[in-house]
């Protein structure tokens, strides 16, 4: 029997030298897209910004690169607490995109499994999603098949190209319910 094949694309530590394809990667789904509710995207010193405050924090951000070409950059992924205030340290918010030439080749669900990887060490019970645009028919299906349920709506909150948008709240827990 022979062994199987290891996976071809794999999440690793996003680097600084990454963050130049990341502030690529995810100005274009804000000009582009409903996913994020930003409308001008940040440049790559704010990106530069976000990716420290992060990762001092010791909290997780991901790349996936395929594994035959690790300096490639397919997406980035990332989790913050889910607000700063002392009494919700176990609960983080995760967020997740890809580069739009790799859509649909695995890097969403390597990055995000990745990412829960990441929290349930680091003792985080529960995870939440923010999804923006209940259209958002792609990052819906990506959380649900990482074990996101469905945990509720916010109507109307958003407005991005002319659009009235909701977001939609999903959830998965990493602990039993008991901890
Ligand atoms: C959501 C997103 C990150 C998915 O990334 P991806 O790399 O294409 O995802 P994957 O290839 O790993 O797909 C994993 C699963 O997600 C679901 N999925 C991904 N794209 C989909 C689509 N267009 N339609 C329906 N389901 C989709 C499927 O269940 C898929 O599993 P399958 O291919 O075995 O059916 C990507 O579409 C994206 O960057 N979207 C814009 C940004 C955004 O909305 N981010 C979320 C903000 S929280």
């Amino acid at each position: 029997m022979t062994a199987p094949e290891p996976p071809a694309l794999i999440a690793r530590p996003c680097f600084q030298q990454d963050l130049e394809v990341v502030q690529l990667i995810y100005a274009h789904h804000v000009l582009t897209g409903t996913g994020s509710f930003e409308i001008e995207p940040p440049n790559l010193v704010e990106m530069t910004a976000r990716w420290s405050r992060i990762v001092g924090a010791g909290w997780p951000f991901v790349v996936a690169s395929p594994r035959s070409d690790l300096s490639r950059v397919m997406g980035f992924a990332y989790a913050t607490q889910f607000r700063d205030r002392a009494a919700y340290s176990r609960s983080f918010e995760v967020s997740v995109y890809s580069a739009p030439t790799t859509l649909r080749s695995g890097a969403g669900a390597v990055m995000l499994s990745q990412v829960l990887t990441s929290l349930r060490d680091d003792g985080v019970r529960e995870v939440l999603a923010f999804i923006g645009d209940s259209a958002n028919a792609a990052s819906i299906a990506l959380h649900r098949k990482l074990g996101f349920n469905h945990a509720g709506a916010l109507s109307r909150v958003g407005e991005k190209f002319g659009r009235v948008l909701d977001v939609v709240i999903m959830q998965r827990s990493l602990a039993p319910a008991k901890t």
